[in-house]
């Protein structure tokens, strides 16, 4: 057999969490580390058996490895990426994509010029329930799709300082500026089931209430309409006191779907094929028929690493793309699909809730 891959990770805090995924697919093996603090790279390092370490990223990139996975502060994400597709790497960027529209043109200019591939891991694309619910909305289930919700409600203020009290990255790009930071977990999974981009967005918040140290307001609510005309609604809240939750939901014509909030809720769909008016199902009751082949069936390696997770699935689309030289899954123009709405939404919300237009980066030059 051909070398396997060899696997780079840079950030190793959340990076760790990518570690699994690449040790238990059979073509990959993580073979260095990076990170600045050298406490957490030797734990990291020690705890997985990396060999290879570094402090510095450049240095990572001068190795031999393939793969570079981003796990760094968001506002790194593109000029990380850029110098790794530069270095011939091929990237895997943690979300968001990029902190500011400017990086977005920066980063799709980099990926078309580089012959490496460019992912963004959007885990939330590769939920059980994120990808049952797709599955039925393309068998029809749902009849014409035209309402969808995505809230993402996590109480992460503990994050916004380190122990000794400094501002850590989160303070300045999830709660540092008025928009609607961070909506990819929430966006990635409800435009799967649309199959469509979002065109424009309007943007309103509650004011700074609980924190107001922080430009964010602590809710901030993005409405966005699909090309088809339909309506998206984004929560995000990051600073409100309150336990976490993130919730989705689904309308169409023939049938709805409610996830869950808390207390020991199940995730619910009522369908008109199936079902009384007025009454709900649980979702598992249709895994049988409908619980797409990969979480059913999934491949030996992953069954036998007890390694069935959408972070596996999400890395195994992403080998997959490099070994036979496809689309990644996710690519520099979904990713841009999923993280310019709210990018763009801080000029919508500076206007009243103004509509903005969101960019499409495949007509850009
Ligand atoms: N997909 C998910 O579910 C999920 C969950 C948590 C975090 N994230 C994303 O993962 C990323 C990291 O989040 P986190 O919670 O691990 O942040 P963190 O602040 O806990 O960790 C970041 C790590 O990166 C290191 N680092 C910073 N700059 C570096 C550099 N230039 N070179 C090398 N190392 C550097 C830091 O020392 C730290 O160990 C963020 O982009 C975040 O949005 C995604």
């Amino acid at each position: 057999m051909k070398d396997r891959l060899k696997v780079g990770i840079v950030g190793a805090r959340r990076g760790a969490g990518h570690i699994r995924p690449f040790t238990t697919i059979t073509e990959t093996e993580v073979t260095a580390v990076c990170d600045l603090n050298e406490d957490t790279l030797h734990e990291v390092g020690e705890q997985f058996g990396i060999p290879k370490r570094f402090t510095d990223y450049e240095e990572m990139l001068a190795d031999d490895i393939d793969i570079v996975v981003l796990g760094t502060p968001e506002n790194l994400h593109v000029p990380q990426s850029i110098s790794g597709l530069e270095a011939g790497k091929h990237v895997i960027s943690e979300v968001t994509a990029a902190t500011s529209i400017e990086q977005c043109y920066e980063l799709v200019r980099a990926v078309r010029e580089s012959k490496t591939k460019y992912m963004m891991a959007e885990n939330k694309c590769y939920t059980r329930s994120g990808m049952l619910i797709g599955n039925m909305v393309r068998q029809g289930l749902f009849g014409d799709i035209y309402f969808g919700e995505g809230e993402y409600l996590h109480d992460i203020k503990v994050l916004h300082h380190d122990s000794s009290g400094n501002p850590t990255w989160r303070y300045y790009w999830q709660v540092g500026i008025n928009r609607c930071n961070y909506a990819t977990h929430s966006l990635g999974p409800v435009m799967d089931w649309f199959g469509e981009r979002v065109v424009s967005v309007c943007c309103l918040g509650t004011g700074v209430r609980t924190d107001p140290e922080h430009a964010m307001e602590d809710t901030v609510m993005m409405l966005c309409k699909t090309k088809s005309g339909a309506l998206i609604k984004i929560r995000i809240d990051m600073l409100s006191n309150r336990p976490a939750n993130s919730y989705l939901s689904l309308q169409g014509t023939k049938g709805c779907y409610e996830g869950t909030r808390g207390l020991g809720d199940i995730e619910k769909v009522w369908l008109a094929d199936y079902h009384q008016p007025g009454q709900w199902q649980a979702l598992a009751d249709f895994e049988e028929e409908f619980l797409p082949e990969s979480w059913k069936n999934p491949p030996e390696e992953a069954v036998k690493a007890g390694d069935v997770t959408e972070e596996y699935f999400e890395m195994r689309g992403f080998v997959d793309s490099i070994i036979n030289d496809t689309k990644p899954p996710i690519d520099v123009y979904d990713a841009m699909d999923l993280t310019v709405p709210g990018l763009v939404s801080e000029e919508s919300l500076a206007q009243g809730g103004k509509p903005v237009e969101v960019p499409d980066f495949r007509e850009i030059d």
